[in-house]
């Protein structure tokens, strides 16, 4: 049984991922491939009821980045590691790369720390490919505010904070180009659909 492959679609708040990480899931699936669409904080029972806890309580970067943790273990535990060993691909709205960025970029919470509980809980388990949407935290803080409905607890930081979190995504993808994708999100969403769909074509 060939391994499937772990995607993962990274970028601040009102980048565009959701429109997108959809499209790309029906892409694969159109090709016959098996794929499981799933979301951090979250994917399992107890991360969904983590991201609750994470969206709408206000705590501490240590609190929240164990957290963050807590539920990212569960989650490849019960469900990233065993579909891709049964050979099916997983896509994920976010994973790892999100707490460098937001805790570590936004936070300043320490970035050894974060390393220490990647390598405690994940070991050397990390994505074959990450999407990176990237935008202009202005034009995102735009499309949020246009967005029906309450906005959680990170959405409702400001565009300073956005910028930080938009620098160190950045600073992660130039560090791993093999692994990263950059797409411009501020492009149109057509654009962006085949920009993704170029690069995943190779696997499929
Ligand atoms: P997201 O699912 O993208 O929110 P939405 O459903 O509104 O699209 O992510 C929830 C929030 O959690 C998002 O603001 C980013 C934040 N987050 C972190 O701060 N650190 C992390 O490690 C993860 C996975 C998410």
């Amino acid at each position: 049984m060939t391994r499937g492959r772990f995607i993962t679609i990274e970028g601040i708040d009102g980048a565009g991922k959701s429109t997108q990480s959809m499209k790309l899931e029906e892409l694969i699936a159109s090709r016959g491939i098996r794929v499981r669409h799933t979301r951090e904080p979250g994917g399992t029972p107890a991360g969904e009821r983590v991201r609750e806890l994470l969206l709408s309580s206000d705590m501490g970067p240590t609190a929240e980045t164990l957290l963050f943790f807590a539920s990212r273990a569960e989650h490849v535990e019960k469900l990233i590691r065993p579909a891709l060993e049964a050979g099916e691909w997983v896509l994920s709205d976010r994973f790892t790369d999100a707490t460098y960025a937001y805790q570590v970029g936004g936070k300043g919470f320490p970035g050894e720390r974060v390393e220490e509980l990647e390598r405690w809980t994940l070991g050397d388990f990390a994505p074959d490919l990450t999407i990176l949407f990237d935008i202009d935290p202005a034009i995102a803080a735009a499309r949020l505010a246009a967005r029906a409905g309450d906005k959680d607890r990170f959405e409702r930081m400001g565009v300073d904070f956005f910028t930080r979190v938009r620098e160190a995504y950045l600073t992660r993808a130039r560090a791993c180009p093999e692994r990263f994708l950059i797409v411009d999100a501020a492009g149109s969403p057509e654009d962006v659909t085949a920009e993704i769909a170029a690069k995943v074509a190779p696997w499929l």
